[in-house]
């Protein structure tokens, strides 16, 4: 794809986003809420996209966001005006997190883990700069059950839907991905979304060890049955 193309189609999607989420917004308010009430200290959020989450945050934490779509970036700057939060944002992807080791509180994905191009690549990169204990807070839309209909409706359409897209895949295994991935604790709830193809989602926390003793058991750990339920 040519650049110009490719920049035509990323100024498309972040119309398309801005415009179009509100209904899905509305259905996920409950639950952004609860995921990032307490949050303090400095929160990197990876691909925040027109910015749909900063009017859960309060305005004393550092906001780090990392978004690849340039032409996101206005919109992250009008949403962040109306809780006065300071943002800084870098222009590029969750594969590879230009920030320091055990730098950040948090880390935020919604709708994210979806687009990257190796989730286990940047799982390892949220480790890496999440300070020991902190959380990745996530919402992402996951593959439906093996065999469904919607499952074989998803690896139908995946082709096309990485093109319209922006890169997204609708059938990965995202939650198995973030259970083999070596936080000491993962958590995470089942819902539906009221959307087409990508309705299926978790909406969840994973925590890192927060000491050496915790890390180097969390591989025992993540070869446990997996934890799932309610994650506040
Ligand atoms: C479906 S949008 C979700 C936006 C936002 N998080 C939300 O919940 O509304 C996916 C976002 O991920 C960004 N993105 C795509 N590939 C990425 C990557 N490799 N690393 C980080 N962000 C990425 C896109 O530019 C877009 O902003």
């Amino acid at each position: 794809m040519g650049r110009s193309q490719a920049g035509l189609r990323q100024r498309i999607f972040a119309w398309a986003l801005a415009r179009f989420n509100a209904r899905y917004e509305r259905f996920a308010a409950e639950y952004k809420q609860r995921l990032f009430r307490d949050l303090t200290g400095t929160v990197l959020e990876i691909g925040p996209g027109t910015g749909a989450n900063l009017r859960y945050l309060n305005a004393e934490v550092r906001w780090i966001g990392l978004e690849p779509n340039p032409y996101m970036h206005s919109y992250l700057h009008q949403e962040a005006n109306r809780p006065g939060i300071p943002i800084e944002i870098k222009t590029s992807i969750g594969d590879d997190l230009p920030l320091g080791d055990e730098s950040v509180d948090a880390v935020i994905s919604t709708l994210v883990l979806c687009c990257v191009k190796n989730q286990q690549r940047a799982l390892q990169e949220v480790l890496r700069v999440l300070k020991p204990g902190g959380r990745l807070l996530f919402i992402e839309h996951v593959a439906a059950p093996a065999g469904s209909r919607l499952r074989r409706m998803q690896n139908l359409v995946t082709p096309l839907w990485k093109q319209l897209g922006d890169g997204c895949y609708p059938n990965r295994e995202t939650g198995a991905e973030l259970e083999r991935a070596g936080f000491e604790n993962v958590k995470y709830e089942r819902i539906i979304a009221p959307l087409v193809i990508v309705s299926p989602q978790i909406v969840g926390v994973a925590t890192k060890a927060a000491s050496r003793k915790g890390l180097d058991a969390r591989h025992i750990a993540s070869e446990r049955a997996t934890r799932q339920g309610n994650f506040s």
